[in-house]
């Protein structure tokens, strides 16, 4: 069921993306994400956007654009799940629960608050200036982001690894005092990809933002062309040799070129190719690279209500594991309902851990289904129809050998899935409350380690 690999990372909504975040970032995500062990999580960190930006007009254009840069790029959305941070209700909830047991000694020693505070210092003002809560706190913020999906591995920049052992930390103190022996959350790990490249920009400089030395990525093959011509090089005439391995513009081709490409660019170099003929064997590789995908980013950003709707069915599908597992975070702390109180207590749930009963039975059709009842008698699962009895059987055994299990909410009900396929659905409730405390009610009975 669950023997994926979740793969999570969130990218920062300020700003426009550049060929040096395709090339580091985008492009090995999407490429990782059509591995088939791979259940990938991707999102716009617009949340997080918000402790470094106060335009909202900058806001709202960086999230359309990275959205529609990811979705250009290839991303396959039935296959990942591509959401936007700030549609998840939960994500900021969870964050709530994990600021109050994380230590504030381990955020003061941050490294982009200490940064800030270091400033200050430096400049004779009180430490503290012009430093937000939203910076001080950004690392739960990112735990939350982290541990809502159990993500196993989180791909980074290096300046991030410090706040995914932030995650860890925070998520095994969660553990210790709530979890009585049951780990809610499992440790992430940061995952850095030592062979992605990272681009050198126009001066020779890694490419950034900071040292405005980019090459757009989708704009217009226009724009593309002007940042190219803009590429520092040295003073070598047409006809003298170039030197390809101190050369940055050979080092951006290499990034894009298959190695016969890069191959033959290089002995190119070597025989003396003009720095203006070498500018234009790049922007031709860059446009046959990304011409198309640039067609579909315009597009996209057209058609703004489209990207809506992908996203909504992104946060969909994400708030199907959050929801769920939110409710069972908030149990474990103690924010219960009055109304459920008896069924919530640690006796009853031992008694429906014994008791939950499968009972199949067959349809006229000839087809064999399955009902899990609980220990009251009451339907929690009715499941779908089999072909023969031992398929019938095999898929209730599989439920209760009790592993991760696979729950989904659909409006006021809810379904399970094994290995991607909808095997049985629960009775509609009465209320989305109602509906969560069943899930958990059926997490308890089909939970193995009830003692
Ligand atoms: N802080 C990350 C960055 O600036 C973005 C981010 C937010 C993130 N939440 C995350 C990355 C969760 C990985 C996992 O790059």
């Amino acid at each position: 069921m669950t023997t994926r690999t979740r793969i999570l990372t969130g990218i920062t909504t300020t700003g426009t993306p550049h060929l040096g975040n395709y090339a580091g970032a985008i492009r090995p995500a999407i490429l990782a994400s059509r591995d088939s062990n791979a259940d990938s999580f991707y999102f716009l960190a617009d949340y997080h956007a918000l402790i470094k930006c106060d335009d909202p007009l900058r806001i709202q254009r960086s999230r359309l654009e990275i959205a529609a840069t990811w979705l250009a790029g290839g991303l396959d959305v039935d296959r990942v799940t591509f959401y936007r941070q700030s549609d998840i209700p939960e994500i900021p909830e969870l964050t709530w629960l994990l600021t109050c047991v994380a230590a504030k000694g381990l955020l003061n020693r941050a490294h982009a608050y200490k940064a800030s505070v270091d400033k200050n210092v430096e400049t004779g003002e009180d430490p503290d200036a012009g430093i937000t809560m939203g910076l001080y706190s950004y690392p739960v913020l990112m735990a939350a982001d982290i541990l809502m999906f159990n993500a196993h591995k989180v791909p980074v920049g290096r300046d991030q690894i410090q706040h995914v052992e932030m995650a860890r930390d925070i998520g095994q103190r969660f553990n210790h005092l709530f979890g009585q022996g049951k780990e809610f959350f499992t440790m992430p790990e940061a995952l850095i990809e030592e062979s992605v490249a990272t681009l050198p920009g126009l001066d020779g400089r890694k490419m950034s933002k900071s040292y405005d030395n980019t090459i757009p990525l989708f704009s217009s093959a226009k724009e593309m062309k002007d940042a190219i011509s803009r590429i520092v090089t040295d003073s070598r005439a047409p006809g003298e040799a170039k030197d390809p391995d101190n050369s940055h513009l050979f080092t951006l081709f290499q990034a894009f070129a298959t190695p016969a490409q890069a191959d033959e660019f290089r002995s190119e170099l070597l025989q003396g190719l003009g720095w203006g003929e070498a500018k234009n064997r790049l922007f031709q590789l860059l446009d046959n690279e990304l011409g198309e995908s640039r067609e579909r980013y315009i597009k996209l950003l057209e058609r703004p209500a489209d990207l809506e709707d992908i996203l909504r069915a992104g946060a969909k599908k994400a708030r199907s594991v959050a929801t769920p597992f939110l409710h069972e975070l908030r149990e474990a702390v103690g924010l219960r309902s009055f109304v459920n109180q008896a069924q919530t207590t640690t006796t009853t749930k031992k008694k429906a851990a014994k008791a939950p009963r499968f009972v199949s039975f067959r349809e006229d059709d000839g087809s064999f289904r399955f009902r899990l009842l609980a220990a009251d008698g009451e339907q929690l699962l009715l499941s779908r129809n089999f072909p023969d009895g031992k398929t019938a059987g095999a898929v209730s055994k599989q439920l209760q050998a009790g592993k991760d299990l696979d729950l989904r909410s659909e409006d006021l009900s809810f379904s399970v899935w094994v290995e991607g396929e909808c095997v049985a659905d629960s009775p509609a409730f009465a209320d989305s409350a109602a509906r969560d405390a069943a899930i958990e009610a059926l997490r308890v009975a089909l939970s193995p380690s009830q003692d």
